[in-house]
């Protein structure tokens, strides 16, 4: 990756008002998101239930970006065809929930939904190795998921280089994400460590400033972050 990579902010509607959840993804789309982010969360898999299929469905219909979801659910080789038939463009399981999952990985494939897979904050890097050549994104989770608006996990950046350093080395395509307590006051750092895709929720929704105002703050310190990159060999 080079430091002139264009460098893709998916917001997380985890925070948006869900009583203007139409509006709130326009406005994102307008201000120039390249995707939108949906959490979906079972209440076992993780300590928290979000939203379904129904919304995934009602989000498809209400933009044009391509739809990045989130499963933080227990087994969900149980419902990606459901996912993939309501609008997923992306999808993503967790390392941690997937007991076979490079069959998991491979059914994404199949449903023609592009392959994500992503990793807790206490899993190691290394948990990838194996699956790297069948995935297009690995997201790294910057807090636990389950809940926004929490505090950044520091010692993640490291993981972040490490899997820019796995995904270079072996000449692998996939993208690499953060999701998880990034606003603009941090971004910069992600970036510079390695991520090409980042996920907001809380800094791009919320009742301080406009949906055009936050995007464009963390573009700003998104630009910083790639300016600080290290050279490419
Ligand atoms: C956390 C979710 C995140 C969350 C990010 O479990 O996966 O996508 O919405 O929200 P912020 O940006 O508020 O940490
Ligand atoms: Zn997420």
């Amino acid at each position: 990756m080079s430091p002139s990579t264009t460098v893709r902010l998916s917001p997380s509607i985890l925070a948006a008002d869900f009583t203007r959840l139409g509006e709130q993804i326009a406005a994102a789309e307008a201000a120039g998101a390249d995707a939108i982010h949906v959490d979906i969360m079972d209440g076992i898999f993780v300590p928290n239930i979000s939203i379904g299929l129904p919304v995934v469905a009602a989000v498809r219909r209400a933009t044009h970006l391509p739809l990045d979801v989130h499963l933080m659910i227990d087994r969900p080789e149980r419902y990606l065809a459901e996912f993939a038939e309501a609008g997923a463009s992306w999808l993503t399981v967790h390392v941690e929930g997937a007991l076979h999952l490079h069959r998991t990985l491979t059914q994404i494939r199949a449903l023609g939904a592009r392959v994500g897979v992503t990793l807790n904050p206490a899993t190691p890097p290394g948990a990838l190795v194996e699956v790297l050549p069948l995935v297009d994104i690995v997201l790294v989770m910057t807090v636990n998921p389950g809940f926004g608006g929490q505090e950044f996990i520091e010692s993640q950046l490291a993981k972040i280089a490490a899997l820019r350093a796995l995904i270079d080395g072996g000449g692998y395509q996939a993208a690499l994400s953060a999701d998880g307590g990034i606003g603009p006051e941090n971004v910069a750092q992600v970036v510079a460590a390695g991520a090409d895709t980042i996920v907001a929720g809380s800094a791009i929704f919320n009742e301080h400033e406009s949906v055009a105002a936050a995007v464009a703050a963390m573009r700003g310190a998104m630009a910083a972050g790639a300016a600080q990159r290290a050279p490419v060999q």
